[in-house]
């Protein structure tokens, strides 16, 4: 899959609290508006297998049993967002992870309080490969031309060269 220029992608889950509190439809706006582009998307109930590889660093954890029964007690909503250094740019728009502290106008510091904290998002460009991988099959993931980056993106931008 393209890594490159516009073509980035990341990896968001709108976490059960997201999906209970009805803002799955908040947070796909707010990574549109930003002018990302949504090229995977659907709701998946995550196992028990699925969860302990993803958050592999943290299940030695005290909280972990915690946060996997908070994962499984709902469906989860997936996104995959693409655009030029879409890692960093969602993990702007999320806010840090304790949404507490999160600033104004992120999701987490607009939307939560504490680590019920309405999305996951990917943390660095190699962590999105693997999930990408992980909650996506190829066939899942969609190439397609959308007239807007015309105005989203500078020519170079979208020709991805380095800047
Ligand atoms: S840490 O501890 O700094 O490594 O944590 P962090 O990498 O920021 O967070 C990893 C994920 O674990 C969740 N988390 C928690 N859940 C429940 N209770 C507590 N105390 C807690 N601490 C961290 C946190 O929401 C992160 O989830 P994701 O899905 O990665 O955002």
């Amino acid at each position: 899959m393209n890594f490159e220029g516009v073509h980035e992608k990341t990896v968001v889950i709108v976490k059960p609290d997201g999906v209970q509190r009805g803002l799955v439809g908040e947070v796909i706006a707010r990574l549109e508006r930003k002018g990302l582009k949504i090229v995977g998307l659907k709701l998946e109930y995550l196992s028990e297998e699925k969860l302990r590889e993803h958050y592999a660093h943290h299940v030695e954890k005290p909280f972990y049993p915690g946060l996997e029964a908070f994962m499984r007690s709902s469906p989860v909503a997936i996104i995959c967002a693409e655009g030029r250094k879409a890692v960093d740019a969602v993990r702007l728009i999320a806010g840090i992870t304790d949404a507490s502290g999160a600033d104004a106008g992120t999701i987490r510091g607009d939307l939560a309080m504490g680590f019920a904290n309405v999305v996951h998002c990917s943390d660095s460009v190699e962590t999105a490969k693997a999930e990408v991988s992980r909650f996506f099959k190829e066939e899942e993931i969609f190439d397609y031309s959308k007239t807007e980056y015309l105005h989203v993106y500078m020519e170079d931008e979208r020709k991805g060269v380095q800047i």
